[in-house]
């Protein structure tokens, strides 16, 4: 069981900057990714169509073999995270209530944002689990959906992007708000451009880096921790795969992690299935 890689899920490049915190703080640890690229974004669709896709997703990871399941999606958490608990034998972490936890740790002012997609704002689940735990933190949620279809179609360093996000982020520039929560794994990707429009005095907060910490925790609470020792003897692997165009993936994901060797494989959707067709 310890030998089994962690598997994480998304609805396409967003999870990989939770992957990336995986690589930095867990480099013992195997990994399986999939992207739902094919179905993204997430952000607009009914939260139960989300989870009808999440639970694709992990049947899928599940049937490749896994020791913990992280969903590395916002709005895939607000959707599914409390039904997947009950439904699959292993432990499975969502993104929302690491980064909530963070968020409430580094205000001062008990003034916090969140930035995410239609459908996390519609959850509430950022303000529940921060005022459950802290009721006199005032926390604004706030839909940014561009910031998904800026990502996906790799327009970051485009001229126009930078305006785009100062329009964005207004509402909440408004609210004197000292801490803001990247409340879409597709956010750290556009990290810089965020900051330097909020300004330094806000502190960005990235719900999935959080997040790979509480699965350190859970891994060694349960045992399933990998040593350096098991890592020289078997070393560990990346294995991704994508519902999208794979090259298009591997491309993106080779230069996001600086591995040019690194490879995606795709995946087909039939009907309510995905179907790994690589070995066949
Ligand atoms: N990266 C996802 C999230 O954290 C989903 C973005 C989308 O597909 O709209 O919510």
């Amino acid at each position: 069981m310890r030998d089994l890689p962690i598997g994480f899920l998304d609805s396409g490049f967003g999870g990989l900057t939770v992957v990336r915190q995986s690589l930095k703080q867990l480099p013992n640890e195997s990994i399986i990714y999939i992207g739902d690229s094919a179905r993204a974004p997430y952000g607009p669709r009914p939260l139960v169509e989300v989870k009808k896709y999440i639970k694709q997703l992990t049947h899928f990871l599940m049937n490749q073999g896994i020791k913990m399941l992280v969903i590395a999606c916002n709005t895939g958490t607000a959707a599914a995270l409390n039904e997947l608990k009950d439904e699959i034998p292993i432990p499975v972490v969502g993104v929302i209530h690491a980064g909530s936890r963070s968020a409430i740790k580094m205000t001062e002012n008990q003034r916090i944002g969140v930035i995410c997609t239609q459908g996390t704002v519609e959850s509430h689940l950022y303000q529940t689990v921060i005022q459950n735990k802290e009721k006199n933190v005032t926390v604004y949620e706030h839909a940014v959906p561009e910031f998904v279809k800026i990502v996906e179609e790799q327009r970051i360093q485009e001229p126009e992007t930078m305006e785009t996000i100062k329009q964005d982020l207004f509402p909440l520039k408004e609210h004197n708000i000292d801490t803001l929560v990247l409340g879409c794994t597709h956010y750290p990707l556009m990290r810089n451009e965020i900051q330097e429009v909020m300004g330094p005095d806000v502190t960005l907060i990235d719900s999935g880096a959080e997040t790979i910490s509480e699965v350190s925790a859970l891994l060694d609470y349960f045992n399933l921790s990998r040593t350096s020792d098991d890592n020289d003897k078997n070393p560990a692997t990346q294995t991704y795969f994508t519902t999208g165009n794979g090259e298009g993936f591997e491309k993106f994901t080779q230069i996001l992690f600086n591995q040019p060797d690194l490879k995606v494989q795709e995946v087909e959707i039939v009907g309510d299935e995905l179907v790994d067709n690589s070995n066949t």
